[in-house]
């Protein structure tokens, strides 16, 4: 297994420009969102805000991906390619966006309700950004991944949601997918132990009904196996010696 990177000052700050670009976008995106526009309307707007702050979207290319953000409605878990699906009222839609500038990523993601949304859909997403709010509380210095890994799988599993378990968080730097695999389920004190100036991209998927998921025929958009609706958050952290500090941080 190769090592998790640590990230010197310099590179932390880059990652810091990267972070708050696509935390910028995702502030934009919010205001955009409405019911009667389209996916693909969405994507366009954040490929030119990223492109306008200097920065590149660094999911163009991947693995032969062509779009700036993934777009996940409803029942699709992530990897929602932008389209000409309309918004209608009571959707929920995951937004992920991802920069590199001066050779550094960021990545993150919100699900934001398209107008009036249902109160189970509410409680979903309130639950995932909470998920993810005790999956940061513990990356600190002398923990273990599992930590993280675990305080997900507890706000989840409290609430009565199911955890995605075949997809994953990740380490993020100047590749946007770097080692350590970031499970949303885990025991605390097992895994890597954190070390200051790893960064994490940590990113619970929550489900309402089973845990299962399968991948569409258009080999990105992956959906619940029931059509159960499905909750993504996502921020890119550093582990700093006074505690997590969220790259991707909105204020
Ligand atoms: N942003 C996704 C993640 O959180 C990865 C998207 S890769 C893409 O890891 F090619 F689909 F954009
Ligand atoms: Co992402
Ligand atoms: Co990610």
């Amino acid at each position: 297994m190769a090592k998790i990177k640590i990230k010197s000052a310099v590179e932390v700050e880059q990652m810091r420009q990267a972070g708050a670009i696509v935390a910028w976008v995702l502030q934009q995106l919010a205001q955009e969102i409405k019911p009667g526009i389209t996916t693909l309307y969405l994507d366009s707007i954040a490929d030119k805000l990223i492109r306008e702050k200097g920065a590149l979207p660094v999911f163009v290319g991947y693995r032969g991906y062509r779009h700036a953000t993934c777009l996940s409605v409803n029942e699709q878990v992530v990897h929602g390619i932008p389209g000409q699906r309309v918004l209608q009222v009571g959707d929920i839609i995951g937004v992920d966006v991802g920069s590199k500038i001066n050779g550094y990523c960021g990545d993150t993601a919100v699900t934001f309700a398209v107008g009036e949304i249902s109160k189970k859909a509410q409680q979903l997403i309130r639950t995932t950004k909470e998920a993810l709010r005790a999956g940061i509380k513990q990356a600190r210095v002398g923990n273990h991944l599992g930590d993280i890994s675990a305080a997900i799988y507890r706000v989840a599993k409290s609430n009565g949601y199911s955890v995605v378990e075949d997809l994953y968080g990740h380490g993020i730097g100047a590749d946007l997918h770097e080692e350590p695999l970031v499970p949303n389920f885990g025991q605390p004190g097992e895994g890597p132990l954190l070390k200051e100036g790893m960064t994490l991209a940590i990113e619970p998927m929550l489900n309402e009904g089973g845990s299962k998921i399968k991948t569409l025929a258009d080999g990105w958009t992956v959906v619940t196996q029931d059509k159960g609706l499905s909750c993504h958050f996502e921020h890119t952290i550093l582990i700093a010696g006074l505690g997590p500090e969220i790259l991707t941080k909105t204020n």
